[in-house]
């Protein structure tokens, strides 16, 4: 298969998607928390790094009990952030600039505080108890299945007044809808309209392979592996396998349909959250006459453990297997539920990272932040506020608190994320006199002007945007080599995962680009953790 040359690819093929983490990205009005103004103006920062397109956490009217994941009103702004006003003039401005906006669509569950749900607890007979997923206890009277909440403890919780449990794969505060209901579906998917007339790009779908659970509410099995697949810190959860609550045909059906209201409009998107292996994650993406999420999102280089030649086998079958699917690939190395990758990496592997991350075949996305290489933050047990980790507090990893902290613009108090003398709704990490973005736009061999070369070179050279790829023996257990190539352009990517020099002799060209800050020649070893590219025609 011939891949599409650069000017016939959407715009979610050729561009970065950033996510910005709302709370933490510039507070205008001295709550100590972010807001819609200040993402407006931070737009031009944001044009100015080479991205396409702003991904938005949750914005929604909202509890916050799980940050905005849990909506109380699919269709308003919270006030928290701003106003719908408000928000239209983010989208203008960015679209002025040539940005797209993309919203965060949270489908699987709404807040309890949801008119809908408030409902539903009227009783049995109420119009909508049916939008919900309500279940009699078992025979002995206890809880109806052993389903887990990703945050631990059970997945249902008991209704006094009726004498039902509620199904909820989160917070007893995230009631899952019940996506069987079409009337469910067609409330839903108006929410997806609403947006897209008010000029939305695309969303991110939360949790999208959770929407449908087997009718059966049979027990889950326990997970024999269950200690090697902790993801996230998810202890508890991990335990059972998810035969049940997972990844059901029915949510397949739901998706298609969701697909064809997304095309109801020209030109939007969505990408949907999906930890799954490869060959249940890609069918996600649906075939040409059944269309599902344009870009299922592939986590695998946040699981996987970072060696050269663990990610090159992975990026090999992931390359491949997108192609016989007729699947875009995309990349991530970070988002608000994991920990900071340059963190996970380790600092001297931190460019490597984002080399590989902005020049595999496929869309990237970049957590806010990581242009600038922060890491995480240690919280303090008084200053944790996500109920993840205060709900797991012997599961250590479970926090997400350390990769949400405020976005660290200048060396001023409070980083200039907010004003001084504000007690942010996060600690400002202690590293944001050295690590801001005015220190780093200032020094050309910034991680920031870093990670702006890299997104230069994609525009220079499209073979990094839709040509072919393809990995290289490099004689070397630690170092990864791959080609991408359109036409009579070929780039060389070389990667360095160890600490050894190693000499490679396909590293004859011009060198593009190197992390560690020169231009080396071309018969120069690849040096300790560098990353270089080479023009190679
Ligand atoms: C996945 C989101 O990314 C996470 O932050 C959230 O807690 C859960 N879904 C529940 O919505
Ligand atoms: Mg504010």
């Amino acid at each position: 298969m011939t891949p599409n040359l650069h000017g016939e690819l959407k715009w979610w093929q050729s561009g970065i998607i950033y996510q910005i983490y709302p709370r933490s990205y510039q507070d205008t009005d001295g709550d100590g928390i972010g807001d819609l103004r200040g993402i407006t103006q931070r737009l031009p920062y944001i044009a100015s790094l080479g991205v396409q397109a702003v991904w938005l956490s949750p914005i929604f009217k909202s509890p916050m009990r799980d940050f905005g994941y849990d909506v109380a009103d699919y269709c308003d702004i919270d006030p928290l952030f701003g106003t719908l006003e408000q928000f239209d003039a983010l989208v203008a401005e960015a679209h002025r600039l040539g940005l797209k906006v993309m919203l965060d669509y949270v489908p699987n569950h709404s807040s309890s505080d949801h008119a809908w749900f408030q409902e539903a607890l009227e009783g049995k007979d109420s119009a909508r108890r049916d939008w919900y997923v309500w279940r009699d206890p078992a025979p002995d009277g206890g809880l109806p299945n052993n389903w887990k909440s990703f945050f631990g403890g059970p997945a249902w919780t008991l209704d006094e007044k009726s004498g039902q449990y509620y199904l909820h794969q989160f917070l007893p505060t995230q009631p899952d809808l019940n996506w069987r209901n079409p009337a469910v579906r067609q409330a839903m998917f108006d929410v997806l309209r609403f947006w897209m007339r008010r000029g939305v790009d695309g969303f991110r779908v939360d949790v999208i392979w959770l929407l449908a659970e087997d009718t059966r509410f049979l027990d889950e099995p326990v997970n024999p592996d269950a200690e090697r697949e902790v993801i996230g810190g998810q202890v508890e959860h991990s335990t059972l396998i998810h035969i049940y609550t997972q990844d059901q045909p029915e949510t397949h059906e739901y998706i298609r349909e969701m697909r064809r209201v997304i095309d109801e409009f020209s030109d939007r998107m969505m990408v949907g959250e999906i930890y799954l292996p490869l060959d249940k994650l890609l069918p996600y993406a649906g075939t040409p006459d059944a269309p599902m999420v344009h870009l299922p999102f592939n986590f695998h280089l946040i699981l996987l453990p970072w060696q050269a030649g663990t990610v090159r086998q992975f990026a090999d079958d992931y390359d491949a297997a997108s192609l016989r699917a007729g699947a875009w690939p995309n990349w991530v190395l970070g988002n608000h539920d994991q920990h900071r990758f340059k963190t996970r990496v380790g600092a001297a592997q931190y460019r490597v990272a984002q080399t590989l991350l902005l020049t595999l075949r496929g869309t990237p996305t970049v957590y806010y932040g990581d242009e600038i290489g922060m890491q995480n933050v240690p919280i303090p047990l008084e200053r944790m506020v996500d109920p993840a980790g205060l709900q797991q507090p012997d599961s250590p990893a479970a926090g997400r608190d350390p990769e949400r902290t405020p976005m660290q613009w200048d060396a001023s108090p409070n980083a200039g994320f907010s004003a001084a003398g504000v007690e942010t709704w996060l600690p400002v990490a202690d590293d944001f006199m050295a690590v801001n973005v005015e220190a780093q736009q200032a020094d050309p061999l910034s991680d920031l002007n870093y990670f702006r070369a890299l997104t230069r070179l994609r525009e220079t050279h499209p073979a990094l945007i839709g040509g072919t790829y393809e990995s290289l023996d490099s004689g070397h257990e630690d170092v990864f080599l791959f080609r991408r190539q359109q036409g009579r352009e070929s780039v060389l990517v070389a990667l360095n995962f160890g600490s050894e020099s190693r000499p490679l002799s396909v590293l004859n060209g011009r060198t593009l680009l190197s992390s560690l800050n020169d231009q080396p020649p071309a018969d120069m070893p690849l040096r300790p953790d560098e990353a270089r590219v080479v023009l190679n025609s």
